[in-house]
């Protein structure tokens, strides 16, 4: 990870959000309203030329999809899409869509330092789109924040409030039946734009070769959320205590539940909520939890104790008490909770701090080292 690339410091003015601090975009803008930046990244340079997003498209472990439009009507297409599923580049109206690029390419996951005033844990990926001329995907709302920054070409946007969030019937997208935008803007490259979720939005590419990258964020739903924690915690839960029914009297209606029964089952869910540092650690484990398909390849060389970095598919978190990494928990205090901060906070280390790390923690980077989540420093 280069100096360059990590986020401004929260009060510091940043050029990426148009002169903002970071604080002070959170507070006027961040899930609030949208933000116009012109030149948010002045000379921006695409990370990768058309014929790599295309190569990516093909391939497997990349999710992809294509987004036809002709006349009245829309196509979707997910990938793998090989060159000779994708249209000519001259037909007007067509998307290919590109998810998690910050997964399979380190200069993406770079770009997504920049949004790091934002927590780990909210941010999501990065998705890259491409178009030919016109080619868009239907207004719409996202349900999530996003930054839309153009990297090649032009892309007009129509923004609106959306009070109706009726989808059109029979599209496989979801496009809104009545879209009212309420301001344009036209975006090239280096302009960003962020909305907060649900604005409608739509962006269309003008002239061909557009794309836009989205800087995406994530946040948990309260039900889901309580299922996987619930579901982990149970998991890590000792207690084999059974049901007793001594006074049990004699029933004339066997089907009916017996009270005695919903009560303890009310008794065993606030024991395991009451477990505050078991809540912790599901949490902090189901946060870093790698994302589907994504597998770290192992270490094919020896640990040796030096500067290192986190591998960019690597998430890792902490707490007061623990520290997250991709769906593990670790209890760490003293200084080596301060070294595992550090790491997770810069995700690098410098050789001096590993080599003055206590040997847990030497052993804990080493068992991480051999399985791929972090890597020496070549050059640090
Ligand atoms: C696109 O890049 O074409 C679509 C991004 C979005 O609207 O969320
Ligand atoms: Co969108």
């Amino acid at each position: 990870m280069t100096q360059a690339l990590r986020s401004s410091p929260p009060d510091v003015p940043s050029t990426l959000l148009g002169g903002l601090s970071p604080a002070q975009f959170m507070r006027r803008h961040w899930q609030k309203k949208p933000l116009l930046i012109r030149a948010a990244m002045p000379g921006f340079q695409p990370l990768l030329s058309r014929a790599q997003l295309f190569e990516l498209a093909g391939q497997d472990a990349v999710e992809s999809r294509l987004i036809v439009q002709q006349g009245a009507g829309w196509t979707l297409r997910q990938g793998p899409l090989s060159r000779s599923k994708l249209p000519p580049l001259k037909q007007p109206g067509w998307t290919m869509l590109l998810q998690g690029v910050d997964q399979h390419l380190d200069a993406a996951h770079e770009l997504l330092q920049q949004f790091r005033f934002v927590p780990d844990a909210r941010l999501d990926d990065l998705m890259i789109s491409w178009a030919s001329d016109g080619g868009g995907v239907g207004p719409h709302f996202d349900s999530y924040d996003v930054f839309l920054l153009q990297a090649t070409g032009q892309r007009h946007w129509r923004i609106g409030r959306q009070t109706d969030f009726s989808l059109q019937p029979d599209v496989p997208l979801k496009i809104l039946s009545q879209f009212d935008p309420e301001e344009e803007h036209l975006l090239g490259p280096g302009d960003m734009l962020y909305l907060p979720p649900r604005w409608a939005h739509d962006g269309v590419a003008v002239g061909g070769d557009c794309s836009t990258y989205s800087i995406g964020f994530r946040a948990p739903q309260r039900g889901g959320l309580a299922g996987e924690l619930l579901q982990r915690m149970a998991d890590e839960l000792q207690d084999e205590t059974l049901y007793r029914d001594p006074r049990q009297p004699a029933t004339a209606n066997p089907a009916a539940m017996p009270v005695a029964l919903r009560d303890f089952a009310v008794d065993a869910l606030q024991r395991l909520l009451a477990d505050r540092r078991s809540l912790a650690c599901a949490l902090g484990e189901v946060m870093t939890e790698p994302k589907p398909r994504i597998w770290f390849d192992e270490a094919s060389g020896s640990w040796a104790p030096g500067a290192l970095r986190l591998d960019r598919r690597t998430r890792m978190m902490y707490d007061e008490h623990h520290v997250f990494i991709n769906g593990e928990s670790f209890r760490a205090g003293g200084a080596d909770a301060r070294l595992m901060r550090a790491l997770a906070d810069r995700r690098s280390l410098a050789e001096r701090e590993v080599k003055q790390a206590s040997e847990d923690a030497k052993s804990l980077l080493q068992d991480w080292f051999e399985a791929g989540w972090l890597h020496p420093t070549l050059n640090p």
